[in-house]
């Protein structure tokens, strides 16, 4: 809901609150920020991905347990980041552990397949709807191999992508993840902004960028791209500009479109598969893609991937025209870890209770705003949410441009100092829930974005 009367905000008070909110920080983040430079003795930066070192600075953790976890320094929080998504069994859940604990003393790796294959794929299939599945160790592979795939049974090259979505870090797709909105060329005929040195231009020509949620600039490209396209790679719901959903009609609409171009859709599902749904977006949107890219929730904490294909689009694999391999591909501990993940904690029931927090969030957040009359709305779905700072509903990329980062930052510092860990990054004002996290829980969320409001609007 889009509150339709409301007052600007002041930046300059923003800027005064991230003085003061920054300053408050800093003394309780004391040994993380002298361990940051033992670290950077040897680790690029200090710490191991570069996200880790958002501003104001890297927080090192020492350990986690259910919907909580605990710093170096001592400071305990509620988790909302919950390892960008990836953590919504909660932390060292018992059935999970006991899983790990069982396969480690029974031997890590082996590099040959382990009886949990079955039980997982068969779950996959249950939630997913695609009947072949391979194991990755990341939503990168996840993503590499779909991409692969699609080109590998079509014999084209170019891949269509949205704009604003990030897919993970490899050449294929590491365009237009959030692109300098100087760089990103008219809508119609979106600019390919490569991420980061040293991606080739030669990739760079392969991918053709696409605003959400608008099936006519699908068709253009398909049409001005005829016989060029393999297909289409997309986070059904985007999640990283806040929460964005796809609206009524358009992921058949695209099904549709790319088939009758004789391409292919991939759905990205490593942030939305297991957490918006039981079948993650295939079962949320009511569209069964050609495949589905998972990773992140679906591991339980330990690193993991899969690929969800149909028959069709596996033949090269299963006739060994093309080798989807990889050393720890399916490793004993992952699998045990995703078997108890998904049998026995992510059931149904728990996707009740994702919704059920949601409310309440989405409830209490609104509730705020409309309060306070601020520039924002609330959106999510399952464990997924997210405040987002427009009085004008976005759909796309371009739409959240205009929101200044100052804002999201600020919104992370006021949770961060009151005892709410959400994902450290900036652009994004996206929470995770998990199965632990109670009704209390969201409502000291919801407490201290109150707080927020009040102090942006005195
Ligand atoms: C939608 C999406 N796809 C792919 C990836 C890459 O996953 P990973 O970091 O496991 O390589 C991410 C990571 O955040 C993601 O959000």
């Amino acid at each position: 809901m889009v509150v339709k009367e409301t007052i600007d905000i002041d930046l300059d008070r923003i800027d005064q609150l991230i003085e003061q909110e920054e300053a408050k920080l800093e003394p309780k983040h004391r040994a993380s920020i002298a361990y940051r430079e033992v670290a950077e003795r040897t680790i690029a930066g200090g710490v191991a991905s570069s996200w880790q070192a958002s501003p104001p600075h890297a927080i090192y953790i020492d350990h986690g347990l259910g919907n909580r976890l605990w710093d170096i320094d001592g400071n305990e929080y509620l988790d909302f980041h919950l390892g960008y998504g990836a953590m919504v069994a909660g932390h060292a859940h018992p059935k999970i552990v006991e899983a790990i604990q069982r396969q480690a003393a029974r031997g890590t790796h082996f590099a040959q397949p382990t009886k949990d294959l079955d039980a997982v794929g068969e779950n996959l299939v249950d939630r997913f709807e695609l009947p072949l599945w391979r194991f990755c160790n990341s939503g990168t592979e996840a993503t590499l191999e779909a991409t692969r795939l699609m080109r590998a049974n079509t014999g084209r090259e170019m891949i269509i992508k949205i704009e604003g979505t990030y897919h993970g870090h490899h050449d294929s797709l590491m365009f237009s993840i959030g692109p300098d909105p100087m760089k990103i060329g008219p809508r119609e005929h979106p600019n390919t902004v490569p991420q980061a040195p040293g991606i080739p231009k030669a990739l760079q020509d392969l991918v053709r960028v696409v605003p959400f949620n608008d099936l006519n600039e699908v068709r253009r490209a398909l049409e001005e791209n005829e016989g060029k396209v393999a297909g289409m790679i997309i986070e059904p719901a985007m999640m990283n500009c806040g929460v964005i959903l796809p609206e009524p009609g358009y992921l058949q609409g695209l099904k549709d479109l790319l088939h009758a171009h004789g391409a292919y859709l991939a759905f990205d599902e490593v942030k939305t598969g297991a957490t918006i749904a039981y079948g993650g977006a295939v079962e949320a949107f009511s569209v069964t893609p050609d495949i589905v890219c998972l990773a992140k929730a679906i591991g339980g904490g330990t690193p993991c991937g899969a690929i969800g294909a149909t028959r069709e689009l596996y033949r090269p694999v299963l006739e060994d025209e093309y080798d989807m391999a990889g050393t720890f591909n399916g490793n004993p501990l992952t699998m045990a870890a995703s078997r108890a993940t998904l049998t026995e904690v992510l059931t149904r029931d728990a996707y009740d209770h994702f919704n059920a927090i949601h409310k309440l969030m989405e409830d209490g957040c609104t509730s705020v705003i409309e309060k306070y009359a601020l520039p924002a709305y609330v959106t999510g779905i399952g464990a997924k949410g997210s405040v987002i700072y427009s009085s004008t509903p976005v759909r796309e990329y371009r739409d959240a441009v205009g929101i200044d980062e100052r804002i999201t930052y600020i919104a992370w510092l006021f949770q961060q100092n009151r005892g709410v860990f959400k994902s450290p990054w900036t652009k994004q004002e996206t929470w995770t829930t998990s199965v632990f996290h109670t009704d209390e829980d969201a409502k000291r969320y919801v407490d201290n974005f109150e707080e927020l409001a009040a102090a942006l609007t005195s």
